[in-house]
């Protein structure tokens, strides 16, 4: 007969993640077992703390134990979080970042900069170390979204320092340079700035690198999109067509990139734009639809004045929506990183 931690782990190995269709146990995710009286206790290490599905596996652990296992009469799950990290980091960075996202769209003004902001404030909120790197590096609106206009980044040892705002570390051309005088960088400029980002910033250990991308396909987002060993990309679109056709373009240049685009956002639904775009070209590009976010009022002022609407406004719909497609991009970057074989498996990161 096996011991009752045997038998609580066979039980607990007839869990499956939903997403990465593989079971709890030999994904490493089941840490710390110890059975007291009738409670199997034990720590679930999920691959994100902004995980969408906590719920879902304290069910069906109690549902494969309480009563099922001879003994067990409670279930006490423990909760942790350990982003895998993206292997394609290796060699091309010298700096601890697991994971780097990138928001993009097709036209300019459907709000990456808003989703880029609310994204990285709400997986801060959830818990995760983040990075929101303004690569719209001529036309930088990240220090305003933040609240960070008049931030200047410190120098120590050389690097510079990201500015805080809302838990995440900013870094923007708009810190260092004079706001009254045109940037005119090109092709290879333009490429060297952002990789200084990178270089020459002492970021510390990140969960998730959001970087906000310029519009469109042309050689600013080309060139920037080659410049980091990118995780995946969500494309911001709006509801209306022309947007949508736009955005096609942009997930086929990521594609020609090898870069896999982590699903869409819908930006701006409501009645002015109506709705439903973004999932058409999700069904079109058989990537995951990942949220909707409503047109507001308080979303633009959020943006205006620093405040974004899911540090300031959670309640709201819009807030709620950020929170969502928060968990739903934490979710994706896990899923595109345990299936490919470029990642390092839960069991050997540290
Ligand atoms: N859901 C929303 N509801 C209302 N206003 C919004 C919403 N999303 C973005 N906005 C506003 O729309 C404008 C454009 O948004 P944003 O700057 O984020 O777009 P962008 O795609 O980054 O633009 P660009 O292509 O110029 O970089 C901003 O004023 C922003 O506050
Ligand atoms: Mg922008």
């Amino acid at each position: 007969m096996s011991s009752i931690h045997e038998q609580v782990m066979a039980a607990l190995s007839t869990v499956i993640e939903p997403e990465l269709h593989r079971d709890i146990v030999s994904l490493n995710m089941v840490r710390d077992l110890s059975v007291e009286g009738g409670t199997a206790k034990f720590t679930i290490v999920l691959t994100t703390p902004a995980c969408p599905l906590k719920n879902v596996f304290q069910e069906r652990c109690e549902a494969v134990l309480v009563g099922k296992v001879a003994g067990i009469t409670a279930v006490d799950i423990q909760w942790d979080a350990q982003v895998p990290t993206d292997k394609k980091m290796f060699g091309r960075l010298d700096v601890p970042i697991r994971s780097i996202v990138a928001i993009a769209s097709g036209k300019g003004g459907v709000g990456k900069s808003t989703v880029a902001t609310n994204l990285a404030v709400a997986l801060a909120e959830a818990g995760a170390r983040v990075g929101l790197i303004d690569a719209d590096i001529l036309n930088p609106n990240l220090p305003m979204m933040t609240g960070l206009s008049a931030g200047h980044p410190r120098v120590v040892d050389n690097k510079m320092l990201p500015i805080e705002a809302y838990g995440v570390k900013v870094m923007s051309t708009g810190f260092i340079t004079d706001p009254s005088k045109p940037l005119i960088l090109r092709g290879p400029m333009l490429h060297s700035a952002i990789r200084q980002f990178f270089t020459d910033v002492e970021w510390g250990e990140l969960d998730y690198m959001i970087v906000d991308l310029p519009p469109g396909t042309g050689d600013a987002p080309l060139s920037l999109a080659q410049s980091f060993p990118l995780t995946g990309v969500v494309i911001v679109t709006q509801p209306q067509d022309v947007a949508v056709s736009d955005a096609l373009r942009s997930a086929a240049m990521f594609e020609t990139l090898s870069v896999p685009v982590l699903g869409i956002v819908e930006n701006m639904a409501g009645d002015f734009f109506g709705s439903g775009g973004g999932e058409t070209l999700a069904e079109r590009l058989k990537v995951p639809f990942l949220g909707r976010v409503p047109l507001n009022a308080e979303v633009r002022k959020g943006g205006d004045y620093g405040r974004p609407v899911v540090a300031y406004q959670p309640e709201t719909d819009a807030g709620q929506a950020f929170l969502a497609l928060a968990q739903q991009v934490a979710a994706r970057v896990s899923v595109v990183m345990l299936q490919s074989a470029d990642v390092i498996p839960l069991n050997v990161i540290g």
